[in-house]
């Protein structure tokens, strides 16, 4: 749900982390357990020959969720940051309802950036727009992808979206509520009384309903935002929907134990069978296989140091390609990732670690986090900080912001979760010009000894920049070693800019 970061956050504040996703955690580590029964048999007969390699970062690497894939993409403009989550599948027509949703968003947003701007906007605030989306696997191949829009293009508020879509991947479709409810008079009734019921059981809310617009809007059942997962029913009503302003845009939950009734009988088997309705608790028992950590004791402070960070990933094809690179000169980088990204390829995430590089945190969604409040930013921090420790083992000490973008508030979040703010002192471009030549030049002719290079393992050319960019601070006498190595090398001599604890 919308919610469910929310109940996340408070799952982990309640019971700390290792409850948070709990049914998440159960399908991750029944998938590790079928990758790894997979690649250990398959080595055990074919030995460490190559193919029995290539085997395995296919299927290693691949989403948590068969069949779906995700990328996040983002901007930085002088006047507006944007962020955007796209999930895709290999049906283009369930991509393009995706992508028409999202693109409407962005058409959205550039119009009330072009307005704000005509009306004299200040110049100390930049827009920002961010898509971010929730994946629930609801039954074998079926999938609730819930959208999460939010804008600030002006104005005092800024405007939230809610979209959901429920695909069927065995049938590569979209379903609609009547492919999920029976169509007959009497469930439609019961249905409509049963998100009344809930509507006016909210005091928060309560108040601020009209109650004309929710019976139009009701009425015509099949045309509201709707979707389904294992805790229930969930419609999602926009801003001014259905109620006042002061509401907010407005999603309610009606339990599965009361929906199931009206729920077609094919469809109440399928998600009845995955999600028996007590999940037993799943400890998270996993050992990071991290490598001991590379000793640095050999470092000399007299030779030129600088670290190698990677945002924005993990991806599915450009983080191999990476490491690949990174293994082969034998080097060691950091990189923050975006809790979202090691949701979908926590294991992609654990091979990171697995390699012996650094981890650090991205937030979960890559917003402009100076644009949340306090609760939102804890809820950006800390749900991504969970995410990342149960795919790798690793707690992570090191947080990027995204775009750079932080204030009072979030230095004070960071700090009382003991992560040090990194930011960069060497910025590749690599997000602007995605062009390897590019990339190299813009690197060399700005590092010195102490840089924080800032480069993102979602683009190609990064990918494609990297053996020559090792090469070239090879020649030049730079070695590469983990943030947090240079900061306690370079403490006192301009490592940064960078905020510790
Ligand atoms: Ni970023």
């Amino acid at each position: 749900m919308l919610m469910k970061l929310g109940i996340r956050i408070k799952n982990y504040m309640r019971e700390g982390y290792s409850t948070v996703m709990r049914s998440k955690v159960f399908v991750g580590i029944a998938f590790i357990v079928i990758i790894f029964g997979i690649f250990y048999g398959a080595n055990q007969f074919a030995g460490q020959s190559e193919e029995s390699l290539e085997s395995r970062e296919e299927v290693t690497f691949s989403s948590i969720y068969p069949g779906l894939n995700r990328e996040i993409h983002t901007k930085e403009t002088e006047k507006y940051t944007t962020s955007i989550s796209r999930p895709y599948t290999e049906d283009a027509t369930i991509n393009e309802s995706i992508n028409e949703w999202i693109n409407q968003q962005e058409k959205e947003f550039k119009i009330n950036m072009e307005k704000w701007t005509e009306d004299g906007a200040d110049t100390v605030h930049r827009g920002h727009l961010n898509i971010q989306v929730e994946t629930e696997k609801i039954a074998e191949m079926i999938y609730t992808l819930e959208f999460k829009a939010y804008q600030i293009a002006g104005g005092a508020n800024g405007i939230n979206r809610s979209k959901a879509f429920v695909i069927d991947l065995n049938e590569n479709e979209q379903l609609h509520l009547f492919d999920v409810i029976d169509k007959n008079e009497a469930s439609i009734q019961n249905i409509q009384k049963l998100i009344e019921e809930e509507l006016y059981s909210r005091q928060d809310i309560e108040d601020y309903l009209f109650e004309d617009k929710i019976e139009d809007d009701l009425e015509e059942l099949d045309s509201v935002e709707w979707s389904v997962n294992h805790e229930g029913l969930a419609i999602y009503f926009d801003e001014y929907e259905i109620a006042a302003g002061a509401a907010g845009s407005i999603n309610i939950i009606i339990p599965l134990s009361k929906i199931k009734p009206y729920l077609q009988e094919s469809f109440a088997h399928k998600i009845m069978e995955d999600f028996p309705e007590t999940n037993g608790d799943t400890e998270n028992e996993e050992d990071s296989d991290q490598k001991d950590e590379k000793k640095e004791e050999d470092l000399d402070p007299n030779k030129k140091y600088v670290a190698l960070t990677f945002d924005d990933g993990p991806h599915p094809e450009v983080t191999p390609r990476v490491l690949d690179t990174l293994e082969k000169y034998e080097s060691t980088a950091t990189f923050f990732m975006l809790g979202s990204q090691v949701d979908y390829y926590p294991l992609l995430a654990k091979r990171v670690v697995a390699d012996g590089h650094e981890i650090g945190n991205h937030t979960m969604n890559h917003p402009d986090l100076t644009t949340l409040d306090v609760k939102q930013i804890i809820e950006e921090v800390v749900v991504s900080s969970s995410i990342i420790e149960e795919a790798t083992g690793i707690n992570p000490k090191l947080i990027r912001p995204p775009y750079g973008a932080f204030n009072d508030d979030v230095k004070n979040i960071v700090e009382d979760k003991n992560l040090s703010i990194i930011m960069w002192s060497v910025d590749s471009l690599d997000w602007k010009s995605r062009e390897a030549e590019a990339i190299n030049e813009e690197v060399m002719s700005n590092v010195s000894d102490g840089s924080i290079i800032l480069l993102h393992d979602i683009h190609s050319a990064t990918a494609d920049a990297l053996p020559q960019l090792l090469d070239s601070l090879d020649k030049e006498g730079y070695k590469t070693i983990s943030v947090t190595h240079l900061i306690e090398l370079r403490e006192n001599s301009g490592a940064g800019p960078y905020f510790s604890r």
